[in-house]
């Protein structure tokens, strides 16, 4: 069948919307038709190459839709089904045999190799030529989508799909990283670096697991307005004060955790900087490829302080998507007060917007 699918060409290049063909799918394999797609950093920082992706390709890892066919060994979803994808994994190495899932050892063949895991194959076609697609099990810049039944999540009724398709990537890499990695004891204290999408959703989810003191750090002051409005009780503009500083003063000697959710050097420094002992540093901002920062040894020797990376908030999509729509029901996850919405066609002006920093969250809208 064809579909419409937004192509990047080549390095640096734009999308561009143009009809593929969609082949025939696999029996694991479910077709989703795309309501609506988030823009993750990550599908921008692959258009330009800092992770070297193959190229033409279609991007986009936030899709959430309807199911309109499904392969012949899928059993535990139907037609109509309303559901957000996720991330894939392998399920069988060592790390996916322990429940996590975020660090299998084939995580770059089944998210960013885009082609089929198995054989390198692709569902997507251009002219007779194989096109890129399977990003992250999904390639959702496009009006159809191939997952696999294993990456999809049903998603409440009463959850607006365009509403809950970022939560497959960007909410639940900072509201995991909240509660499945540091898994605070209420009256914890936190300092999120980046007020974007991912640390936003780590400032709620901070709320959520009774922090009681919540900092957020970034150099704009439109998102520090909003993380206060989300949850965060002090913010620190980092344009204008040493957040280290800041940050242990307000949490009376040093945060028990901090996330650096911006992909800046300076903000992980700061991030390590700023912990008490005993403190624990959570790294998911994401620089280029080869990006070095350096640590005073000491810091982290002495105080007993804990660096350590994460991916994906070390979801397992299946159980902690429902508790997240469920936070999202009970009115704790505001999460569309950061997102803007755009058709599909200005997919462009949104990532635009989303560099330049004029919206937080775009989500392209593909009916
Ligand atoms: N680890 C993972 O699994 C994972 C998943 C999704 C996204 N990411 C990465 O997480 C990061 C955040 O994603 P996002 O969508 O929220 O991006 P974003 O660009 O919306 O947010 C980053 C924020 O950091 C702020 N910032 C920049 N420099 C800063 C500094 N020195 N100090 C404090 N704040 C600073 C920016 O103003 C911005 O508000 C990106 O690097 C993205 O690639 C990682
Ligand atoms: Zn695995
Ligand atoms: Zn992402």
């Amino acid at each position: 069948m064809k579909i419409r699918a937004a192509v990047v060409e080549e390095q640096g290049a734009p999308f561009t919307i143009e009809e593929l063909e969609l082949g025939e799918l696999r029996p694991d394999e479910v077709l989703v038709e795309v309501a609506a797609s988030g823009i993750c950093h990550t599908d921008l920082i692959c258009r330009d190459q800092w992770l070297s992706v193959p190229l033409p390709a279609v991007r986009g890892h936030e899709g959430a839709g309807v199911f309109s066919a499904v392969g012949s060994a899928v059993t535990t979803i139907a037609p109509g089904d309303r559901v957000a994808m996720s991330y894939d994994a392998c399920g069988r190495c060592e790390p996916c045999s322990r429940g996590l899932r975020a660090y299998c050892v084939s995580f770059w063949e089944h998210n960013f190799a885009s082609t089929r895991p198995a054989d390198g194959s692709s569902v997507l076609s251009r002219n007779g030529m194989p096109m890129h697609a399977h990003f992250f099990a999904q390639s959702s810049f496009a009006t159809h989508a191939v997952g696999r039944e294993s990456t999809v999540v049903k998603v409440p009724d009463e959850v607006p799909l365009e509403i809950a398709a970022p939560f497959g990537c960007g909410i639940q890499t900072g509201a995991g990283s909240v509660l499945n990695v540091f898994r605070p004891q209420a009256g914890s204290s936190i300092a999120v670096f980046g007020a974007g999408a991912v640390g936003l959703a780590a400032v709620l989810a901070a709320r959520v697991a009774g922090c009681t003191e919540i900092v957020a750090v970034d150099v704009r002051a439109n998102r520090l307005e909003l993380a206060r409005e989300l949850g965060a009780t002090s913010v620190v503009d980092a344009s204008a004060h040493d957040p280290v500083r800041a940050v242990r003063k307000l949490t009376g000697g040093g945060a028990t955790f901090s996330l650096e959710a911006s992909g800046s050097p300076d903000a992980l420094r700061a991030a390590v900087d700023c912990l008490g002992n005993t403190g624990v540093c959570g790294v998911v901002g994401a620089p280029a490829v080869g990006t070095e920062v350096s640590l005073d040894v000491n810091t982290i020797l002495v105080g007993g302080r804990v660096v350590r990376g994460i991916i994906e908030g070390e979801s397992i999509p299946a159980h902690f998507l429902p508790r997240l729509f469920s936070f999202w029901q009970d009115g704790r996850f505001p999460v569309e007060r950061m997102m803007t919405f755009y058709d599909f066609d200005q997919i462009d002006q949104a990532a635009h917007d989303a560099e330049s920093g004029a919206v937080i969250k775009p989500v392209l809208r593909m009916s």
